[in-house]
């Protein structure tokens, strides 16, 4: 179906668009994704139109006929739009006043473009905080499942990148579960603050029409309505707060990504990601390539991107509307299609990663993880833990230059460093012994971690 170009302000110009300002102006090629949400708020508005009598019974009828079978012909993409429709909002006018005549020209009694793209936006971010809420879920179900089936896995944990003290590998997994569990909060509570509707502020300052602003809201599921029409219509906070949740989400899975990337390497073997989700080389035969997790590290660069540009539109703009606002959308489009991509498919990766028991183990053989644990030992026997760090540092010293390690020691040698040494330190110089002594709420051991695990289960309603 072809559009008739007349614009609905062509009233007071003289002379019509120059082209290059249609397509500089029109968001229409972005914002048409946001024509269900413009739909579902026109008919809201609508039946409130008639509810307070600006409407009559068969007009609303006839618009809302109009409007559900525009949504269907979008749905079947059967609409075909152009530039000089400008934006989502007009376009759809536009098609009603083709479809039904000149009852569809009163749907925009009492409204303004202005206060019905912000309701449009409110809609539309609800909606992608449902889904990436979801994805988020499935991910940290896929880090519960994958710690819980690797519990036997011991690795070291590190600082500065270097090989500190002996860790479960579900614990580090469990780490990122965390790092979800605050996104997951951040976006629900971004979620109900925007959940209020604008409309009824009109371009700017309200309007004359005795609107039902609370009837509009509940149709929407909306929990409220906004309290200044000039704020209502400029406000972007919310967008904002979409743009940093993501930007931190992100980070947090940049992380994540970049530790599978060095895990999966020949230097540490410690993983194997799945096949189908790796890329080969096309000039080096051997090669097996960790695309995915560099991808959703590489992609932390737009999503943060888009944040500051967005943070940079709203700077400084004066009350309330201004056209710069039409920026928003494909910072948050771009960011919103970003994540929840990124979260598909690294729930797939995580589902299928396997861990290289042997060499995470082996990994804990050589780096003095267990110096500590030497330490607080020593500790047990009444030295300063200070002296006791002393004390163990001249010993590694000692392993390094006679190139031995601390559980190769035999007790003879480590008495002529302290004569507090006996029998039993061979208790703490062991993986497993060291891992499970750090048994308080949110260390390593293997009692707390499994803990962690059902708390997470139950959390995300998973089977224990
Ligand atoms: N396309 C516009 C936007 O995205 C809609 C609002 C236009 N309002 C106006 N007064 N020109 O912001």
């Amino acid at each position: 179906m072809k559009l008739p170009h007349k614009k609905s302000w062509s009233g007071r110009f003289e002379k019509t668009s120059d082209p290059l300002l249609e397509r500089f102006n029109a968001s229409l090629s972005f914002d048409q994704r946001l024509f269900a949400e413009d739909i579902e708020g026109s008919l809201a508005h609508a039946e409130m139109l008639q509810k307070i009598g600006v409407l009559t019974e068969s007009e609303w009828e006839e618009i809302f006929r109009g409007l559900s079978e525009i949504k269907k012909e979008f749905k079947l993409g059967k609409v075909v739009l152009d530039d000089t429709l400008e934006d989502i909002h007009m376009a759809i006018e536009t098609l009603l006043v083709n479809k039904i005549g000149n009852v569809g020209k009163k749907l925009h009694t009492g409204r303004s473009r202005n206060d019905q793209v912000a309701l449009d936006l409110r809609l539309y971010c609800r909606k992608k905080i449902w889904e990436i809420l979801n994805q988020i879920s499935s991910v940290q179900k896929a880090l519960v499942s994958t710690a819980e089936n690797n519990l036997n896995v011991v690795m070291p944990g590190y600082t500065h990148l270097q090989r500190a003290q002996p860790i479960l590998a579900a614990h580090h997994l469990m780490a990122y579960f965390e790092m979800l569990t605050r996104d997951f909060e951040r976006f629900t509570q971004t979620g109900k603050r925007l959940a209020v509707s604008p409309l009824g502020s009109g371009a700017l300052a309200g309007s004359t029409f005795d609107l039902d602003r609370e009837f509009v809201a509940k149709k929407l599921e909306l929990n409220g309505v906004t309290h200044n029409s000039l704020d209502a219509v400029s406000d972007r906070d919310f967008v904002a707060e979409i743009l940093f949740n993501n930007a931190l989400l992100i980070a947090h899975l940049s992380r994540f990504a970049e530790e599978l990337v060095l895990w999966c390497s020949q230097e540490f073997q410690f993983i194997k990601l799945p096949e189908d989700f790796c890329t080969g080389s096309s000039m080096m035969p051997q090669k097996i390539n960790p695309d995915v997790p560099e991808l959703i590290r590489g992609k932390t660069g737009r999503v943060y991107g888009h944040l500051i540009s967005l943070l940079t539109v709203i700077k400084g703009l004066p009350l309330a509307y201004n056209k710069d606002l039409q920026e928003d959308k494909e910072a948050l489009f771009d960011s919103v299609d970003t994540i929840l991509d990124i979260l598909e498919i690294l729930e797939r990766l995580v589902s299928g990663l396997s861990f290289n028991a042997e060499k995470t183990k082996k990994a804990n053989e050589e780096g003095f993880v267990l110096a500590t644990d030497l330490a607080d030992y020593l500790v047990g026997k009444k030295i300063a833990f200070r002296e006791a760090h002393e004390i163990v540092g001249t010993i590694i010293r000692y392993c390094l230059e006679n190139k031995t390690t601390l559980e190769n020691l035999p007790l003879k040698k480590l008495k002529e460093f302290s004569s507090q040494f006996s029998e039993d330190v061979k208790h703490w110089l062991n993986v497993y012994n060291s891992i499970n002594r750090r048994k308080g709420i949110g260390g390593t051991a293997a009692t707390c971690v499994k803990k962690e695990i059902q708390r997470a289960k139950k959390i995300l309603g998973m089977k224990k």
